[in-house]
């Protein structure tokens, strides 16, 4: 019976060398569908499984995802010595639960919650934008109930007003939650909700009409303050009380510090409730979101569950229980390591690189620019002519020089629109983006070549996979099929 990783038999004599690469193990594929009988040496666990991810693609380059992909060492550490902490345990971890409040403040007082001083803000840290979006959903929906039930209404056919362009997590609300989904459908050129549209499909069953700002497929800001007039005017004639709920995943760390005069927090009226992604633009890696509610009568008391098995009262208005408190953690060390200050000069460092990436982009001619000068620091575009390539081949070939970069098609009545997005992170330099137009225009100049070259001809920039000089047989179907499971409502797009 040998030891460990050393061989190192239970008489204590060894049959080979002590390192990983020399051991039996490197001989043999990990278990992948049924749990092993036996321990495996821990050097070899960690060496085997590392190696194993080095195939993954690198999170840095990952320019398809808004979640941050880097921190502080400082931050890392305070992350690592909380690994062992269960948020849920508040009474036991008192300070943990401090600091969430403190974040739930800091962010409700940065939307421009209406909180008098000494006054706590109502909101609840979450797993991720995804969660806090159900939450606020769930609010919505039990107002509603409530305020039917109590005028003696039916309540049951619940319906929720959005773009077609909502991420998928408000789908998945809709369904899980059985509320009817009503999407104002988008055009070609105009890729966000249409506020008049939105405002004509509430009837006295909306819950409220959700509003994005920063739309997941061009960063685009929706017109939040159109839809709230509109609504109060309906409100007004009809004697509904329809609210607004604003998505801000992505903006709603982008837009306190951009663009402060733009409305559309809680300055506007009807706007009750607010998610943000701590792990996107909240600058912590993934793991962490918010909502937060304009005063304590948005959220139904009945929404909150009490339990006592840790030892006390607590109040949980979550969809998990026990999650982690590092990214909690982190989220604070964020708020008072940059502050509004910090925050404001990330914020503009990633415009100023998304407007270059921009600029030089639209210059190669190739391209038409979806994404605004104004909204989420990102660059959507799609190519002009897409007779001998598609965004797809530009995504496929991109990947072999480290980026990533989804390729994609608009939401509903814009499918037929696919487009290419770059992200642009707080970690996203100019030098790399530098390098990112080095490698999109290469990219081009070999796609062109292989349209008209037998591919034996061709001399790749980089190593070219076999696969990839193959004659382009079957590419309407294959681009097609990746069309349907790389819409950007799709999990991996994130
Ligand atoms: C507009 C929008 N809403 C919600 C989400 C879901 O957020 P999370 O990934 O934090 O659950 C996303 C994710 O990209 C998004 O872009």
């Amino acid at each position: 019976m040998l030891s460990a990783v050393t061989g190192a038999k239970s008489d204590g004599q060894r049959d080979h060398v002590d390192t990983v690469f020399a051991s039996r193990y490197v001989k043999v594929g990990l278990p992948k569908l049924r749990m092993p009988e036996c321990e495996t040496p821990k050097e070899v666990a960690y060496q085997v499984i590392h190696d194993e991810l080095l195939l993954d693609g690198n999170p840095r380059l990952n320019l398809a995802s808004f979640v941050t992909t880097w921190m502080e060492p400082e931050c890392d550490k305070l992350i690592l010595e909380a690994l062992n902490k269960n948020y849920i345990d508040m009474d036991n971890y008192p300070i943990s639960t401090e600091l969430q409040d403190r974040c739930v403040n800091m962010i409700a007082r940065l939307l421009n919650a209406p909180i008098k001083d000494g006054e706590s803000a109502v909101g609840a840290g979450c797993i991720g934008s995804s969660e806090a979006i159900m939450l606020a959903g769930l609010a919505f929906k039990r107002k509603w109930q409530n305020k039917r039930k109590a005028q003696g209404l039916p309540f049951d056919k619940p319906n929720i007003v959005t773009g077609a362009n909502v991420q998928v997590c408000w789908e998945k609300f809709a369904r899980y939650f059985e509320v009817e989904l009503r999407e104002v459908k988008l055009r070609e050129g105009y890729y966000v909700i249409d506020p008049v549209k939105a405002v004509d499909m509430v009837d006295e069953n909306t819950i409220c009409v959700a509003g994005i700002l920063g739309s997941t497929y061009n960063g685009e800001f929706e017109d939040i303050k159109l839809i709230n007039d509109l609504l109060m005017e309906k409100n007004a004639k009809t004697g509904w009380d329809t609210p607004i709920h604003v998505d801000g995943a992505s903006g709603g760390f982008i837009a306190p510090f951009l663009y402060p005069d733009l409305e559309w927090d809680f300055r506007l009226p009807l706007v009750k409730s607010i998610n943000v992604s701590g792990h996107k633009y909240g600058l912590v890696y993934a793991g962490v979101g918010w909502v937060v509610w304009k005063s304590k009568q948005d959220l139904p008391d009945e929404l909150i569950f009490h339990v006592n098995y840790l030892g006390v009262d607590q109040p949980t208005f979550t969809l998990n229980f026990s999650k982690g408190a590092s990214h909690l953690i982190a989220q604070y060390y964020q708020f008072i390591r940059l502050g509004q200050n910090g925050y404001k000069r990330v914020m503009e460092n990633c415009r100023e690189n998304a407007l270059y990436l921009r600029d030089a982009v639209e210059a190669t001619g190739y391209f038409d620019i979806l994404s605004k000068k104004e909204g989420v620091p990102l660059l959507a575009f799609s190519l002009k002519d897409r007779s001998q390539f598609d965004e797809y081949d530009v995504a496929d070939n991109l990947k072999r020089c480290g980026w990533i970069l989804p390729a994609y098609t608009m939401a509903p009545d814009a499918e037929h629109v696919s487009l290419l997005r770059a992200v642009v992170r707080e970690d996203f330099s100019r030098t790399l983006a530098d390098r990112l137009l080095r490698d999109i225009t290469r990219t081009i100049d070999y796609l062109k070549k292989r349209a008209v070259v037998k591919p034996s001809e061709l001399v790749p920039t980089r190593p070219v996979p076999a696969e990839q000089n193959e004659e382009r047989i079957g590419r309407e179907s294959l681009r097609l099929s990746r069309q349907k499971s790389t819409n950007a409502r799709s999990q991996g797009v994130c």
